[in-house]
């Protein structure tokens, strides 16, 4: 078999080595809980400003847009998710399903997916604070509360959360879920109290035009406009789900579990932010909230509740964290699953024997956020993430296609309804999203894998566990 298109055994995709495995400690409120947590924070808590600056009240539908494509992904999710319940998300899933090549490109984009997502909501994080701390003022330089494309030396707020949910992670998984529960119940009240606000100043005249820049993403005055621009960066509030995924190995009953984590945070999410869109764009025109890095509460300061407007942005400030937690447990995770199977150092899956959690590989990967947080800007980051995460969906729709084809026999504990209807049209989805990016966005995507594809070629490929095995007669 040639080395691109090797194949994992489905069959045995669960048993794992000795020492090598994770603890089987979380249930579905677990899972709700990471989908929900690692799903709702900077996407609408700030990007819901910049995508109505791209595409005006349109941006309702730029949500409904991006919602509907994760929401037919979150379906072909969860049958992958139950019949492989095995750490790794889409990268294990495209390993068994397409093979070792295209399952290195999406484990590699997966990075950008989750480690930028998670450095990026730590500067939109950091934003909040750092507003919080110059209206208590606390005589903190400016200089340490941005990066230097901000004109600062370090962003070292957020540096420090990204530090934090490092710690909580080498701790364990299970003491992490739980803080996580605490801190969704607090993200999603904010925005329970942000809509009951709103809607009473709904104006109709704030929705027209609905489209001021039209629907196809354009290039007009240096910036990208249009609803499905707005859909390629709001998109960034709705990943998170797939997080659930990655948990597969830790879950207690992932049959169950696994769709109603999946399924049921990606419904939740979708449903509050076609609610927050429309009663943020509805209460006040959206030229007046577009730049801001805080749209929430300067829409409630302008209809006159200051108080509510800071309580939310402590609210976020608080709970917004639980998006870094859990975004880069997943990403841990992936980085484990690619250790194991060879394509990066093996000393990378080591377990910890008491914690049960890979620490080398968190430390490490919650370095390098830090890091990314510390310097580069949230717009910089957003798209690049959102590129990664677009080609990993994309992956999980084919993924689907190929093994109903391939392994008509697999035992299915969920099936996608109509997946020769919907595995398309996610495909065909995510594809349009991508090509509603930035062409810088596109250019650095290819760079990225570049540099992946010489990893591959001088790593991974001649250490795979699975090329090994093969080589033995032993798959
Ligand atoms: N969906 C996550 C957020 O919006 C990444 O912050």
């Amino acid at each position: 078999m040639a080395t691109w298109s090797r194949r994992k055994n489905i069959d045995t995709i669960t048993h794992q080595e000795k020492g090598q495995s994770l603890h089987r400690t979380l249930g579905w409120p677990h899972l709700l809980a990471i989908g929900i947590g690692s799903t709702v924070g900077t996407g609408i808590y700030t990007l819901l400003g910049v995508g109505a600056d791209r595409a005006g009240p349109g941006v309702i539908l730029a949500f409904a847009i991006a919602g509907i494509v994760c929401g037919f992904t979150a379906l072909l999710y969860a049958e992958l998710a139950t019949m492989m319940p095995a750490a790794g998300s889409a990268y294990t899933y495209t390993y068994a399903a397409i093979g070792e090549g295209a399952a290195w490109v999406i484990g590699w984009s997966l990075i950008l997916e989750y480690a930028l997502a998670c450095a990026g909501v730590a500067v939109g994080w950091s934003a909040y604070l750092g507003g919080m701390i110059r209206a208590i003022g606390i005589p903190i330089p400016d200089v340490l509360l941005m990066g230097p494309h901000a004109g600062g030396w370090i962003n070292l707020p957020a540096v420090l959360v990204s530090a934090a949910a490092t710690a909580l992670l080498c701790l364990g998984t299970r003491e992490s879920a739980n803080v996580n529960i605490a801190l969704v119940v607090i993200k999603l009240v904010a925005l329970v109290v942000f809509v009951a606000l709103a809607v009473p100043a709904f104006q109709g005249v704030n929705l027209t035009p609905f489209m001021p820049h039209g629907f196809i993403a354009h290039q007009d005055g240096g910036e990208t406009r249009g609803v499905m621009a707005a859909a390629a960066i709001v998109f960034f509030a709705y990943f998170g789900f797939d997080t659930v995924s990655t948990s597969a190995e830790e879950t207690k009953d992932p049959s169950r579990d696994l769709v109603i984590g999946i399924v049921g945070s990606m419904a939740v999410c979708a449903l509050f932010y076609m609610a927050v869109s429309a009663a943020a764009v509805a209460s006040l025109p959206y030229t007046e909230f577009a730049k801001s890095e805080e749209p929430l509460a300067l829409i409630l300061r302008a209809m006159d509740y200051p108080v509510t407007a800071n309580v939310i942005a402590t609210a976020v400030i608080i709970a917004v964290p639980s998006v870094i937690l859990t975004t880069l447990y997943g990403q841990t995770r992936i980085f484990f699953v690619m250790a194991r199977d060879g394509l990066l150092p093996n000393r990378l899956a080591s377990v910890h024997a008491t914690r049960g959690t890979p620490i080398l590989v968190t430390v490490i990967t919650g370095c390098a956020v830090a890091l990314v947080g510390g310097l580069f800007s949230l717009d910089e980051i957003a798209e690049l993430s959102n590129a990664g995460t677009l080609v990993a969906f994309a992956a999980v729709g084919l993924s689907v296609l190929v093994l109903r084809r391939s392994r008509p026999d697999l035992a299915r504990v969920y099936r996608t309804p109509g997946a020769w209807v919907i595995g398309p049209l996610a495909i065909a989805g995510c594809a349009y999203l991508f090509a509603s990016l930035p062409y810088s966005t596109m250019i650095q995507f290819v760079i990225w894998n570049s540099i992946g594809m010489v990893v591959y070629v001088t790593y991974g490929m001649g250490a795979s566990r699975l090329g090994k095995r093969i080589a033995q007669g032993a798959e």
